[in-house]
């Protein structure tokens, strides 16, 4: 029996996930909100030592964006401290954990480049200066390519696999964090256009089920995505990875 951690499991494409491989026998540990906050790095760091210590399965699916920005106690931009900070902090402390399985993986719901639009904004990374939701997103995204490229570099004897898969738009209620007339137009697009968080847990089901064999895979809802892109380039990957252990070793205790 695998044991899979799936942070943002509580709901949307991570809960049809966790509900999916609970029937098909799996341990399944399911994060939401109210197991910890994940826009907070002590409770993310505090997270990882109450969870098992071997795990086959990290599914990193815990998201939150808003039109306004908001800033943590800690200082973080929310969307910065939740879809960076905490995925890069939960792959390094359970990588222990990970290193224990026998074919250990890391799964990323995220960017996965090829989309030209947003970057890293080097200089002000806590968005203080002209916040918008695109720019929280796409930076989130291009963060998300870089944290898989720069585990894969900072590891290089490790055996966990990391994969990030970027599900294309699923009608997973994530616009309830908008305000209207936002929530409105996105949650009606969702509908209309987006797959269902049940199709895209079965996709991804499969995908775990039969995982890639390389040590960093980029999937755009199933399809490979070339790690020759730029967004995928190990210096900037590296100069990422040192910045975020600056950011978060305070906080950590
Ligand atoms: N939906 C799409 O179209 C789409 C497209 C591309 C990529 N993705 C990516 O897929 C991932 C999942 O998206 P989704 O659409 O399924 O999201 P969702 O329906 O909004 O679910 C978000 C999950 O994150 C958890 N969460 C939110 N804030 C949290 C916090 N402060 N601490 C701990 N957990 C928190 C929620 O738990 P609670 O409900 O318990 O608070 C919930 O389980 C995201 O990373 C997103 O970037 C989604």
């Amino acid at each position: 029996m695998r044991t899979v951690v799936i942070t943002g499991g509580t709901r949307g494409i991570g809960g049809a996930l966790a509900h999916r491989l609970r029937q098909a026998g799996d341990r399944v540990i399911a994060i939401g909100s109210a197991d910890a906050d994940l826009t907070s790095v002590r409770q993310t760091a505090e997270l990882t030592h109450r969870l098992p210590d071997k795990i086959d399965v990290l599914v990193l699916a815990a998201g939150r964006f808003g039109q306004r920005r908001v800033v943590t106690d800690e200082g973080f931009e929310q969307t910065f401290a939740i879809y960076v900070l905490s995925r890069y902090l939960l792959a390094e402390r359970l990588r222990p954990a990970l290193d224990r399985a026998e074919a250990p993986l890391i799964l990323n719901l995220s960017g996965t480049g090829g989309i030209r639009a947003g970057g890293i904004n080097w200089n002000d990374l806590q968005l203080a200066d002209g916040y918008s939701l695109f720019k929280a997103t796409m930076q989130g995204a291009r963060a998300n390519d870089l944290l898989g490229a720069g585990f894969a570099t900072a590891h290089p004897q490790s055996q966990i696999r990391y994969v990030l898969y970027n599900p294309l738009f699923v009608n997973s209620g994530m616009h309830r964090y908008l305000r209207q007339p936002a929530r409105a137009f996105v949650g009606a697009s969702a509908a209309l256009f987006g797959r269902s968080t049940d199709t895209a847990a079965t996709h991804l089901a499969a995908l775990l089920a039969q995982p890639p064999t390389a040590r960093l895979t980029a999937l755009r809802r199933g399809a490979p995505v070339s790690l020759a892109r730029p967004e995928f380039d190990r210096s900037t990957a590296a100069r990422l990875y040192t910045l975020l252990a600056e950011l978060t070793a305070p906080h950590c205790g």
